[in-house]
């Protein structure tokens, strides 16, 4: 297994150096057209996955209105919003997650968005989530968090025509609490109101999303404190967070952020200095846990300590170093970041989170950046196919994309037990779709059916967004898949390797074998020849 590994590494090395890595010089006022196309079709993505009434310029042609009765069961309008991920159901927790990703990276390199033509994109992203949690907070005491069963959804693979009901509804409320998702929603809402008040063109929207983050938020604030599933048990294994503490404190600066109101600062400043936050272990972050955005959006905000700056320096040397102490994550043979319990099941998205945060960070701190730009480089470099399967993880770029992201609705299937096969061709180009991409020996082995690699969800293309838009704004050279014209090479599962893979390697073998051979029966014979005084045939074997 090891020298088949080793032996692979070389093959797919000298295929990578074989496709001439040609850099093509730009010009900053003219955009890169492969990073402004990444960017556009990151939201197309976004727009395969919209719910409910779909508008007119919906760009994706086989999708349709759908989710029509969301909230019925409750008397709401729940209709609208983001299909979590190839499925039917919509979560509030990772949305309001993602919502604020985008919206921060869009607030951050907003210039990108404008000279790659996507501000208009970027804000319809970001409305048509921020829409559905205005719905979702009907009134003071009340946040929807949850519409679908995950029995129900679960047992279902087909179109959007067919989704199965009942699709009940869940909510938390002012006894039965859910501080950690409540508190990521009045994040989300604040970064949009921020967004959409600062640099877009709509501040009627900007006050509205800031008068509901401060609702929402306060909702957040009801105790008692305590994670979401408890109120909720329906969520329970779906999106779970392990505590609150840290989406407490991510939303209030975020608030701090869009209202300029000091109460925030001071609640952030607060809960962060009584959760202990700075001194927790570093861990990736993720939907279920923003402590190391907080860090960074703590450094970014509230310049009036060094308390956020420090542990933001701590968290990403702790996470880009694996020598560090205690540090969660290692590097593959190929270079991607690897933190064990965490990119097993989605491998791009603690690379992208990381790498956004890295260069998050890097604009504050000018006498570190280098070091956090180069970390974050290199990974969206693997990420776009500078890596062992010349893959860029992205659906709908190029001939060696993804072929099969799991996802219903592009596959074109109904057979639930034969979600690899059938069809064998997606039917829909998932265009823009980050997939959950390659186990840890770097090998992708692209079937529908495997959640783990093939998986698509609205938190894996949110920290995309500002990684390429800060490409863009860095005028970086074009991604790597640009010049790969090598096919992937063939993994298949039965073997680990392809067959003729199996077959190069034998050969190898047996020629290591012939050659220490052949050098053992010289090294004999020369002995033989001293032995014998040059006397040949002398010395009885
Ligand atoms: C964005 O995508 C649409 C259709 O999907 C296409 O018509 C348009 O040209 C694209 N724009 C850019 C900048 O790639
Ligand atoms: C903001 O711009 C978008 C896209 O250019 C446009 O559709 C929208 O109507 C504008 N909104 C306002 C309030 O001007
Ligand atoms: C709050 O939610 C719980 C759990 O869903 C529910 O039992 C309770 O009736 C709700 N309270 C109010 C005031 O709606
Ligand atoms: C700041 O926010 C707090 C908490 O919501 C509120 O009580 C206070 O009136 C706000 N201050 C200003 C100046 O708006
Ligand atoms: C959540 O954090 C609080 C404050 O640090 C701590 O007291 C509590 O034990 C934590 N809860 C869990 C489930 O880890």
């Amino acid at each position: 297994m090891y020298l088949g590994k080793v032996i692979f590494s070389c093959l797919a090395m000298t295929l990578t150096m074989t496709s001439q890595v040609m850099v093509s010089a730009q010009d900053s006022s003219t955009v890169n057209p492969h990073y402004a196309a990444l960017l556009n079709n990151s939201m197309w993505f976004y727009e395969a996955q919209r719910s409910g009434k779909l508008p007119s310029n919906n760009r994706v042609s086989w999708r349709h209105d759908s989710g029509l009765d969301d909230g019925k069961d409750n008397g709401v309008d729940l209709t609208g919003g983001y299909y979590d991920a190839g499925d039917y159901l919509k979560f509030t927790l990772p949305l309001a997650h993602s919502l604020s990703l985008i919206s921060w990276g869009g607030i951050e390199w907003y210039d990108s968005y404008k000279k790659a033509d996507q501000t208009g994109n970027l804000q319809s992203t970001i409305k048509w989530g921020t829409d559905w949690l205005l719905k979702a907070h009907p009134n003071s005491n009340t946040l929807y968090v949850q519409v679908g069963s995950g029995d129900v959804d679960n047992n279902y693979w087909g179109p959007d025509t067919g989704i199965p009901t009942p699709r009940p509804s869940y909510a938390i409320n002012n006894t039965a609490t859910g501080t950690d998702v409540a508190a990521m929603t009045a994040a989300a809402l604040a970064s949009a109101s921020y967004l959409f008040g600062n640099l877009g063109n709509d501040t009627n929207y900007a006050n509205t999303l800031s008068t509901a983050a401060q609702s929402v938020f306060a909702l957040a604030e009801t105790q008692p404190f305590q994670v979401y599933t408890n109120s909720v048990p329906a969520a329970d294994n779906l999106y779970q967070t392990n505590n609150y503490t840290s989406q407490l404190v991510y939303s209030a600066l975020w608030l701090y952020k869009a209202t300029g109101n000091t109460t925030y600062r001071d609640k952030a400043s607060q809960y962060y200095d009584q959760f202990n936050l700075a001194s927790v272990p570093v861990s990736p972050m993720d939907w279920s846990d923003p402590s190391g955005a907080v860090h960074v959006l703590g450094a970014e905000v509230d310049n009036s300590n060094t308390k956020y700056a420090d542990a933001a320096k701590k968290w990403l040397d702790t996470m880009t170093n694996p020598s560090a102490a205690n540090a969660p994550c290692v590097f593959t043979n190929g270079g991607m970041l690897w933190c064990d319990g965490y990119s097993d099941s989605n491998s791009m998205v603690p690379l992208q989170d990381t790498s956004l945060l890295a260069l998050l960070y890097s604009r504050l701190d000018p006498s570190q950046s280098s070091q956090y730009t180069d970390f974050a480089e290199k990974q969206i470099q693997y990420m776009l196919g500078d890596n062992y399967m010349l893959t860029p993880y992205v659906c709908g770029i190029h001939a060696n994309s993804p072929h099969n992201p799991h996802h219903a609705g592009a596959s074109g299937g109904t057979d639930i037990s034969n979600i690899d096969t059938s069809p064998p061709e997606e039917l829909h180009l998932l265009y823009g779709a980050i997939v959950g991409g390659p186990n840890k020996d770097d090998i992708f082995y692209d079937e529908r059916n495997d959640w783990s690699q093939t998986e698509v969800a609205l938190d894996y293309n949110a920290p995309f967004q500002g990684l390429i838009a800060y490409q863009i704004s860095a005028n970086a050279a074009d991604p790597p898949y640009v010049t790969i014209t090598s096919p992937r090479p063939n993994v298949s599962r039965s073997h680990g390797l392809a067959g003729w893979l199996i077959a190069v390697i034998v050969i190898v073998i047996l020629f290591i074998l012939a050659g220490l051979g052949y050098y053992a029966w010289l090294k004999r014979k020369a002995l033989k020849q001293r032995l014998a005084g040059n006397k040949e045939y002398a010395v009885p074997a």
